[in-house]
C-alpha cells in the first residue's frame, strides 16, 4: 500500500454504499494480511470518513474496534499506526496454508484430540480394508429404491421425527434379526443410531456412573474403548484367548464392573467365537451383579466361512444382553446405520438422551433400508457377500500357506472381513511391509499393553481379489525375508 503524508492508502470497499461491518471488516482483512504494513500511519478518523463516504463517529468505532482487537496503535499527538504486533501477511496461518493453532483447550480435550486410534482411512491397500465390498453393492436397485424413498417421504417427516427410529425400520430389521441373526424381539425394543459406537457411547451414559469400571477385550476394538472413555466409565482391560473374554480374569479385576463389551461371534480382532463355556460364565457374573453385557455383532452375517456363530443375545435368559448391530459391513461404512435391541423401557431412555445429543438418524435414508430389506433384496445381498468374502478370505489363506513352515500361524475357517495372522517377529515384518506398499496393523496396537505373541490384521473385505493376490505376494516375500524360521 503506498504511502501519503496524510497517511496509507485505505483498501477499497466493494460496497458504494458501505455500513459499519464493511469498513470493518475491509481494514481487518488488509491489517492481518499485511496489506497494511506493520508500522505504518492510518489516515486521521476525519479523512478516512471522506474518503470511504461514510460519517465520522462510524470512522472512530471502527478504529476503536481494531485497537481493542491489537491490529491498529494510537501514539499520543502523532495519530493512529498498524501495530507492530499485528500478524502480517507472509505468516501462513493468516493465508490459510497452516491450520491455526487452537490455544486454550481443556486437559480432557487435548486427550480426546491426541486420540487418533478412530481416524478413518481415505486410501484402502493390502491390507488395511476391513470394509464393505462395494463393487459388488446393488446400486441400481438402491438407487430406485432411494429414489422412491425421496418421493414417498411424507412432510411429516421433514419434521423432528422419531428418536427411537422409523417404525418401518425398526419392523424390518425385527424380522431381518430373526431370519438371519436368530436374534428374537419386538420392533419396540429396537433403537437406531448411525453407529455401533454411538450406541455403546449412550448406552455407557445410561448405564455407568462416571468412574464405574467396563470391562473390554484385550485385545479389542479401539471404537469401544474410546466410546466409554466419552461416557467417562472406568475402562478395565480384560485379557481375551482363543475362547473369548477371560471372566475368571475380569471377575478378579473388577467383579462390579458395570459393563462387559465382548464379540462373542467374531473376536475383534483375534477372530475366534467365544466358547459355550465362557458364555455361561458371563451371563452368570452379569446375572448375578445385575451388570449388562454389550455384545457388539459388528460383522456377524460374515463372521465364520461355515455357519456364523449364534449370538449371545439368544441364550441370555434375563435379559442382560444388550444387542448392537450395524449395517457398516453388511450394506456399506457411509450408510451410517446401526441399531440395538434392548428392553423397552430402555429404548426410551435411550431416546431421551439422544435428543440431548443428535436427536436421530434422516428418516430418509432409514426409509430406503426399510423397503431395501423389506424386498429382500437385503438377505439376497448378505448370501451373495457371504460367497465373496468366503472367495477372498480362501486367495489369502491359500497366499499364505508357504510362511506355514516359517513360523507363522492363523486361524482356519475363519472368513469376517479379516484375519490374523500370528508370529513373535511381526513388528519387523510391519515395518518393512509398509515401505513396500502394503499397511497392516499389529496385533499388539489393539491391545492396551504391548505382548510377546504379536501379530499382523489382514483386513481385505474391501480389496479386489487380484490386490489380495498382489498384497499377500508380497507380504509372503517381506514376511520370509524377515520373519525368521
Ligand atoms: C468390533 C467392531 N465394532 C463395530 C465396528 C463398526 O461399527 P459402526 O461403523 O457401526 O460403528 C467395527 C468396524 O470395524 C468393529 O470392528
Amino acid at each position: 500500500m503506498p504511502r501519503s503524508s496524510q497517511g496509507v492508502l485505505l483498501p477499497p470497499l466493494a460496497n458504494s454504499h458501505p455500513r459499519r461491518a464493511d469498513v470493518y471488516l475491509a481494514l481487518r482483512d488488509a491489517v492481518l494480511q499485511g496489506t497494511l504494513a506493520r508500522g505504518e500511519r492510518m489516515p486521521s478518523s476525519r479523512k478516512a470518513a471522506t474518503d470511504y463516504g461514510v460519517s465520522r463517529g462510524l470512522m472512530e468505532e471502527v478504529y476503536a474496534q481494531l485497537v481493542d482487537e491489537g491490529l491498529l496503535e494510537r501514539v499520543v499527538g502523532r495519530g493512529t499506526f498498524i501495530a507492530e504486533r499485528a500478524v502480517k501477511r507472509t505468516d501462513p496461518a493468516v493465508n490459510g496454508k497452516a491450520p491455526q493453532r487452537v490455544s486454550s483447550i481443556s486437559t480432557r480435550g487435548l486427550k480426546l484430540a491426541g486420540n487418533l486410534a478412530c481416524r478413518f482411512t481415505h486410501e484402502f491397500k493390502p491390507f488395511n480394508a476391513g470394509v464393505a465390498d462395494t463393487t459388488a453393492f446393488p446400486w441400481q436397485i438402491w438407487q430406485r429404491i432411494q429414489a422412491r424413498a425421496v418421493r414417498d417421504l411424507r412432510r411429516a417427516d421433514m419434521n423432528f421425527t422419531d428418536p427411537r427410529g422409523l417404525p418401518a425400520l425398526r419392523q424390518s430389521l425385527a424380522h431381518h434379526l430373526a431370519q438371519l441373526r436368530g436374534v428374537r424381539c419386538v420392533p419396540e425394543q429396537v433403537i437406531i443410531f448411525n453407529s455401533i459406537q454411538q450406541a455403546s457411547y449412550l448406552l455407557a451414559l445410561l448405564l455407568t456412573n462416571p468412574g464405574d469400571a467396563a470391562w473390554v477385550e484385550d485385545p479389542g476394538y479401539p471404537g469401544t474403548r474410546a466410546a466409554l472413555e466419552l461416557a467417562g466409565a472406568a475402562i478395565v482391560h480384560v485379557p481375551v484367548d482363543r475362547q473369548g473374554l477371560q471372566v475368571e480374569e475380569g471377575l478378579r479385576r473388577a467383579p462390579h464392573a458395570r459393563l462387559a463389551c465382548v464379540t462373542p461371534s467374531h473376536q475383534f480382532p483375534c477372530g475366534f467365537a467365544m466358547s459355550a463355556e465362557r458364555r455361561i460364565a458371563l451371563l452368570e457374573w452379569a446375572q448375578k451383579h445385575e451388570a449388562w453385557i454389550l455384545e457388539d455383532d459388528y460383522d456377524g452375517e460374515f463372521g465364520h466361512a461355515r455357519q456364523p456363530a449364534t449370538p449371545l443375545h439368544s441364550l441370555d435368559q434375563h435379559a442382560r444382553v444388550l444387542y448392537l448391530g450395524t449395517l457398516s459391513k453388511s450394506m456399506f461404512v457411509s450408510l451410517r446405520l446401526a441399531f440395538a435391541v434392548v428392553p423397552e423401557a430402555m429404548v426410551e431412555q435411550l431416546a431421551n438422551i439422544r435428543t440431548q445429543l443428535d436427536a436421530f438418524n434422516a428418516p430418509l435414508i432409514q426409509l430406503a433400508m426399510s423397503r431395501f430389506m423389506d424386498e429382500g433384496h437385503f438377505s439376497t445381498h448378505v448370501r451373495h457377500m457371504r460367497n465373496v468374502y468366503a472367495e477372498k478370505a480362501a486367495v489369502l489363506t491359500e497366499g499364505l500357506k508357504p510362511l506355514a513352515n516359517h513360523g507363522w500361524t492363523w486361524e482356519k475357517g475363519t472368513a469376517g472381513l479379516q484375519i490374523l495372522l500370528r508370529h513373535p517377529n511381526a513388528r519387523q515384518v510391519q515395518r518393512t511391509a509398509e515401505a513396500s506398499g502394503l499397511e497392516v496393523h499389529l496385533l499388539n496396537s489393539y491391545r492396551h499393553k504391548p505382548a510377546d505373541d504379536d501379530g499382523l490384521l489382514l483386513r481385505f473385505g474391501g480389496l479386489s481379489i487380484p490386490a489380495i493376490h498382489l498384497g499377500v505376494e508380497r507380504l509372503v516375500s517381506v514376511a520370509k525375508s524377515n520373519g525368521g524360521s
